[in-house]
């Protein structure tokens, strides 16, 4: 086995930046456990039975015979033109509207970095999406957490506000309100239409840009679809989709519309981070959406998921002691308990972990980590159905240990 060769820089020696990093403790629990060994409700992962792997099969050698040595070359920053008048049909706005990115992570990033300076104010919901707070505090950012504390018909777009003029009494500068309005990753949770429309009006108010992450959205077993914060305030909303839930996550593809001068930044930038998207997928994905392959299959993931999570929900009843709390959302991926005050899920992970189930611990998804020490989030999407029971089960076990029952 060869030795890793050893480091002897001073950590001065790194950039200001990498002492803001921090490591994403969801993608530790994948090195540090085998998966396959326990019942998994951490991770966001989507369950590759709705991978369409055999029609894939095909489509890459169409891909080839169509598109030859093309297939492999440097392509256009803003991605090849079939995938963006295929995603901008399907969207309905202009292709030169819609930014091809190297999965919506990148999006996020991206629009950090060309927002925020080190001290700038991002205001997100709290709990949020733990890859966001990585990429925040990678660029500096000073990350408000919100949650919403009024009645009436927009509390979370009430707290953003008081948030906002808040930062701004301090002589903070806010430059982006960042939400997931649909499937909430950790939450599950979805934004009204008074909600959204109250952010836009936010945005508009306070010239800041909302940066609206969405590869939730799509994913939708009941009720119907509201409108995107993008279509309700084009000229103020940056909106990312992805293509990873909706077909296959290690195609590393997503997309981004936006205001014009915000996608002309985004593009210069681009150009320093990979040049352009990855060339054979967008080809594939282009085919794929265009034939209507994608929403043929969407049906069925649909389908797929839906079970899942009335099955999850069903069995979360069944077995969860008094105390714990949760909704059942109306799509996506994540389902997000709520324990008694005094049970802390990370001094709890490992107990379970023992027991043969593991959890992301829900503090992870709170800026600064300090509460949200009672929550939990669970990915129903990802376990094989037939350890579903047996994972609730013990995880209800370990619960009602710590809490005494
Ligand atoms: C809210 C949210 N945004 C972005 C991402 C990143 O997705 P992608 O695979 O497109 O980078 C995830 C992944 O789980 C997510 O939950």
């Amino acid at each position: 086995m060869s030795t890793p060769l050893s480091v002897s820089f001073p950590e001065s020696f790194f950039s200001d930046d990498v002492h803001s990093f921090f490591r994403s403790p969801v993608r530790d629990i994948f090195r540090k456990v085998d998966l396959s060994a326990i019942c998994s409700f951490a991770g966001g992962y989507p369950s590759a039975e709705t991978f369409p792997v055999s029609a894939l099969e095909s489509l890459v050698s169409t891909v080839i015979r169509k598109y030859g040595a093309q297939a492999f070359q440097y392509g256009a920053t803003q991605g090849v033109p079939e995938l963006r008048s295929a995603l901008a049909r399907r969207y309905g706005v202009g292709a030169d509207e819609v930014q091809v990115t190297t999965s919506s992570q990148q999006g996020i990033d991206v629009v950090t970095r060309i927002l925020v300076n080190p001290g700038d104010v991002v205001i997100t919901s709290a709990p949020t999406y733990l890859g966001a707070l990585q990429s925040f505090a990678s660029y500096r950012a000073d990350v408000v957490g919100v949650t919403p504390i009024s009645d009436g018909p927009a509390p979370f777009a009430v707290s953003c506000g008081r948030a906002l003029e808040s930062c701004q009494a301090s002589g903070r500068r806010v430059k982006m309100l960042y939400v997931i309005p649909d499937f909430q990753n950790p939450s599950g949770e979805t934004l009204s239409l008074a909600e959204r429309r109250a952010l836009a009006d936010l945005a508009r108010r306070h010239n800041i840009l909302i940066l609206e992450d969405s590869p939730y959205r799509e994913l939708r077993y009941e009720g119907e679809p509201l409108p995107t914060l993008y279509s309700l305030c084009p000229e103020q909303v940056v909106h990312l989709g992805s293509f990873s839930k909706i077909f296959a996550p290690g195609f590393r593809l997503g997309w981004m519309m936006g205001p014009a001068q915000v996608l002309d930044k985004v593009y210069v930038c681009k150009q320093s981070l990979d040049l352009c998207p990855p060339v054979l997928d967008q080809y594939v994905a282009a085919e794929y959406l265009s034939s209507g392959a994608l929403d043929a299959n969407l049906q069925h993931t649909i389908a797929l998921y839906r079970s899942r999570r009335d099955r999850f929900d069903d069995l979360l009843r069944r077995y969860m002691p008094s105390g714990v709390t949760w909704a059942k959302p109306q799509g996506g991926l994540f389902v997000f308990l709520t324990l008694p005050p005094h049970v802390d899920t990370v001094g709890l992970y490992d107990r379970a972990l023992s027991a043969g189930v593991a959890y992301v611990a829900g503090s992870f998804f709170y800026p600064g980590g300090m509460t949200g020490r009672n929550t939990m989030r669970l990915n129903y999407s990802f376990i094989a159905p037939d350890r579903m029971e047996e994972g609730v089960r013990i995880l209800a076990d370990v619960i009602r240990q710590a809490i005494g029952q």
